[in-house]
């Protein structure tokens, strides 16, 4: 007999593996006629029955279980999935025996780690997470050249581990997402314009199919799934564990400088920007140049501000040299230093401090250059809606992400699922929707309304879209995501085909949708 009080949380989670008899009434799965006959299967039934199949760690939550709230802990709370059951596997051979069980039961399975998948198609979900968080384990090895990473494991600690042994690698360049979860879509980062995306460095993954069958995907092994596990990887399996290239770190320190500058110079700083740019040829070590327009009402109560900071992977002296047209235009403030490369996140405030949870209406696009003139009326549109909505203008940001690109741009496009080497840009808008205001619809207008306007600044280009940023918005077409050749969606959708024909895949940007 189980006993529910002693099922709940990580720890108490062995004592009831060790027990592990199956319910009297359990029918195994192989004695079933059909694995699909159980849709009405209750919660505490399924920490019964899969409980005792897992190894001795793992852990099973349901909403009465005092960790649920933490667990289920996600960047955007706008459109959230539907969690039913939360199953931690402690080891990567749980993750098949999951799987299959969902299969069995008629059960919809999601993969989460760090929870900053942000695009709204995955509040269609309703099921079991497979909550990775337990898979962290980083194993350099012993050539130096590679080391294979968990698929639960975070930004923060692959930086650091790296960095303590003296390499580095690319990551995303906030220390709170995945590692995994932005390699799968690219993985934009710091050190991209030396070693490209996080994917271009991906040797090896274990995968586990929608049918509970584990796999290695590389070179020799399943090739063609490689190819679209790097851009697409969220829709075709779960990755357990993946081997990646790293790199001697070089460098002591990173060097960073700010600036806060007034909204008149808004024109002057982005013409330096794309001067910097130099259409994808800007300095390989200037590895991140992000900005921020948002109200700072220490600086102004009715203007928005810019905030823009840089990092070099490299000495004050030489990045100094390269930043000095900035250091020309009047900033209201400005601060620079030097730091370990772990601590970069913090100046540029993409660390833990940057990561709270909301929810946010967003909209994103990919550009090659700042058009200077929608720029500024993406400005205007946004001191507009601040002085009509200024619950919104409380969080409101417009950011614009540069990295150094020539590394990703160095791969041939067409040997990776990642379509759209060509832009230099991420650029985005967010702001929180108020709990239980009316502010849904003035937000989500305000995005669509950036959104149109940085689309117009290009008319010569198709509008591009970063599946890791895809926000699930009706205007983003599966072709500004996933490419506009026709073949790279008919390829995909035969990959679909061939490894996931019933499309249980289907919750992160899907390329076959429901
Ligand atoms: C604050 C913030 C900062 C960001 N910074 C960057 C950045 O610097 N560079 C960049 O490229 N992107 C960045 N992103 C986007 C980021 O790539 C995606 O949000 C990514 O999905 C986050 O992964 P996660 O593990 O944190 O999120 P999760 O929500 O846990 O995962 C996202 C999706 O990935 C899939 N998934 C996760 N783990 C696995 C796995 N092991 N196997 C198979 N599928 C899996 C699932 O489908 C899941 O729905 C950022 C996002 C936010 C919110
Ligand atoms: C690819 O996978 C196969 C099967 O697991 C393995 O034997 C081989 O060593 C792998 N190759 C690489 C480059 O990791
Ligand atoms: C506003 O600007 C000040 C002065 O430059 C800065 O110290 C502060 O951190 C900013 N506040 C916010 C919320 O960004
Ligand atoms: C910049 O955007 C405007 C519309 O805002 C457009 O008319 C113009 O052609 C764009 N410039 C370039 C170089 O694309």
């Amino acid at each position: 007999m189980l006993v529910r009080g002693i099922l709940c949380g990580v720890a108490l989670f062995q004592t009831f593996v060790e027990a592990s008899p199956l319910p009297h009434d359990a029918v195994p799965r192989y004695f079933q006629k059909t694995p699909f006959t159980r849709r009405e299967i209750s919660v505490s039934r399924i920490e019964q029955e899969l409980g005792p199949l897992l190894s001795p760690g793992s852990g099973i939550f349901l909403p009465s279980d005092p960790e649920w709230s933490d667990l289920n802990e996600r960047w955007n709370t706008l459109a959230p999935p539907d969690i039913e059951v939360v199953v931690q596997p402690a080891k990567e051979s749980d993750v098949p025996i999951i799987v299959r069980y969902c299969n069995d039961n008629s059960l919809e399975f999601l993969a989460v780690n760090r929870g900053h998948g942000f695009t709204t198609s995955l509040g269609v979900f309703k099921g079991v997470q497979i909550d990775l968080k337990q898979l962290t384990a980083i194993t350099i090895e012993k050539t130096g050249k590679s080391a294979i990473f968990q698929g639960g494991v975070r930004a923060r600690e692959v930086m650091a581990t790296l960095w303590d042994h003296g390499y580095v690698t690319t990551t995303g360049s906030a220390e709170c997402v995945g590692l995994v979860g932005p390699a799968l879509g690219g993985g934009h980062g710091r050190y991209e314009g030396l070693y490209g995306l996080v994917l271009d460095n991906i040797i090896h993954l274990n995968v586990v199919l929608a049918d509970g069958s584990t796999i290695s995907v590389n070179e020799t092994s399943h090739k063609d799934l490689l190819w679209a596990m790097k851009g697409a990887g969220h829709n075709f399996g779960i990755v357990t564990s993946f081997k990646l290239k790293i790199y001697p770190k070089k460098i002591e320190t990173w060097h960073y400088h700010n600036y806060f500058w007034t909204q008149d110079k808004l024109e002057t700083v982005l013409g330096e920007l794309n001067k910097l740019q130099d259409n994808g040829n800007s300095p390989t070590l200037l590895g991140s140049t992000y900005g921020q327009i948002y109200m700072n009402k220490t600086l102004s109560k009715t203007e928005a501000i810019l905030w823009w900071t840089f990092a070099y992977a490299g000495p004050a002296s030489e990045a100094e040299k390269i930043l000095q047209p900035f250091n020309k235009i009047h900033a209201l403030s400005e601060e620079m230093g030097d730091v370990p490369y772990p601590e970069i996140v913090n100046p540029q405030n993409t660390g833990m401090a940057s990561c709270g949870a909301a929810p946010y209406a967003i909209s994103t696009v990919l550009l090659q250059t700042y058009n200077i003139t929608t720029e500024r009326k993406i400005y205007e549109l946004f001191n507009k809606n601040v002085a009509l909505y200024p619950e919104l203008g409380e969080t409101a940001r417009l950011f614009y992400e540069g990295y150094a690109v020539k590394g990703m741009q160095a791969v041939d496009p067409a040997s990776t699922a990642y379509p759209h080497r060509d832009e230099n840009h991420l650029v985005f808008i967010s702001a929180a929707v108020p709990k239980g205001s009316n502010l849904y619809e003035p937000a989500e207008k305000w995005a669509k309304d950036s959104w149109d306007l940085w689309n117009a600044g290009q008319p010569t280009r198709k509008s591009a879209t970063y599946v890791n940023y895809a926000t699930g918005n009706k205007y983003e077409s599966q072709e500004s995501i996933y490419g506009y050749e026709p073949w790279r969606l008919d390829r995909l959708r035969g990959l679909k085909k061939k490894y996931d024909p019933k499309n249980r895949f289907r919750f992160f940007v899907p390329i076959v949708p429901h």
